[in-house]
């Protein structure tokens, strides 16, 4: 007999339910008695006592669907030891609910954040195993996140839809693509699309180099120049201070623009005199279908996390590093995030074929 509590929180990403299925279905064809428990909207579910019995029914044909069948909210990790606007202490009745069901363990899907607060529910006493979900692929101690490769098929073509239309026009294009803390996914997405300037959160830039590279471009003959930019990317003059002046700084820049893209594009038609265009894919980056390699992953990672059940291992993430799937200690994660390093050998070999990261 199993009593298995399922919640997914924080920002969504494809591949949530292929990774649900994955445990259920691990799980059902293993073991003849099981109670699943699905928490609605994450953690709140969890908080309030909002959840359903589900049956391995629930979990079939979910595969290619993009979103969260339980939904999802964000509860950011450091309000949870705030008491809510009734009083209520979250930990304790997260525990309350988890106790009431009698629950073995509660398999958390999420990113960053939401490890946090599985961790400290770990340190409460609480069985948990965590999946690692984000299109940010940000999550220390696993190689891959689900949702990460299907985001970058999403900013890839958005990049190479935008690469006809500013040949035809000659025009300077920003895409802004997802990642506020961390560029992986606009690293990979500019390398499979071609783009030109690489902008990251991690490497901050310098306007006049991003500019001297479009007028090199420019002057070699061609007519367009494509920069795809992370959310986060921030100029170096910015980067240089503390991070309470970063973000007052950072502040006064989305006062005045919907996002530093924007202010870039003013910056660069300031001091080239080239049109410039922004495209902001936003949140269609995180939606839709699965793609194939996010079904395999997220397929391997929610049945190996059914064998953990069926092992009783908790208090761990399951990950994938070097290509296998793998238990990593959850307090060896929680808390950290995988950052691009500057040195690392995409960013060196993309500089070495030419592509700016506005350094
Ligand atoms: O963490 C995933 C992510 O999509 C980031 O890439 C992005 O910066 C953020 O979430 C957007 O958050 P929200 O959906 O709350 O606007």
């Amino acid at each position: 007999m199993k009593r298995i509590g399922l919640l997914t929180s924080g920002g969504d990403c494809q591949a949530l339910n292929a990774t649900m299925r994955g445990v259920v279905k691990g799980l059902s064809h293993n073991c003849k008695d099981l109670e699943i428990y699905g928490f609605f909207e994450g953690y709140k579910g969890l908080i309030y006592g909002n959840y359903r019995l589900l049956t391995s029914a629930d979990f079939s044909g979910i595969l290619t669907k993009g979103g969260t069948i339980i939904g999802s909210s964000r509860q950011p990790f450091k309000l949870m030891r705030v008491p809510d606007a009734k009083g209520l202490d979250k930990v304790e009745a997260m525990k309350q609910n988890y106790y009431k069901l009698n629950l073995d363990c509660l398999v958390i899907l999420g990113g960053n954040g939401t490890q946090k607060t599985a961790n400290m529910l770990r340190e409460e006493g609480l069985n948990i195993i965590h999946l690692p979900k984000t299109i940010d692929n940000d999550i220390s101690g696993t190689d891959l996140t689900f949702g990460y490769q299907s985001a970058i098929d999403i900013a890839t073509t958005a990049i190479d839809q935008i690469h006809t239309t500013a040949s035809s026009h000659g025009r300077v294009f920003i895409v802004e693509v997802m990642g506020h803390k961390v560029g992986w996914l606009t690293l990979s997405a500019g390398v499979a699309s071609g783009a030109d300037i690489i902008l990251l959160p991690e490497i901050p830039y310098d306007l006049k180099k991003v500019c001297a590279a479009i007028d090199k471009r420019h002057k070699s003959g061609k007519k367009f120049t494509i920069l795809a930019v992370a959310e986060g990317a921030i100029p170096k003059e910015i980067a240089k201070l503390d991070k309470k002046e970063q973000k007052k700084e950072m502040a006064k820049i989305t006062d005045r623009y919907p996002s530093i893209s924007f202010k870039l594009a003013a910056d660069i038609t300031k001091n080239t005199g080239y049109e410039v265009r922004v495209t902001v894919p936003g949140h269609v980056q995180r939606g839709g279908s699965p793609d194939p390699f996010d079904r395999v992953l997220s397929t391997k990672l929610g049945v190996y996390a059914a064998q953990c059940i069926m092992k009783d291992q908790y208090g761990i993430m399951v990950g994938i590093v070097n290509n296998e799937i793998k238990k990593i200690p959850l307090e060896k994660s929680a808390g950290k995030l995988k950052m691009v390093d500057p040195k690392d050998q995409t960013v060196q070999l993309a500089k070495y074929m030419g592509i700016s990261f506005g350094d």
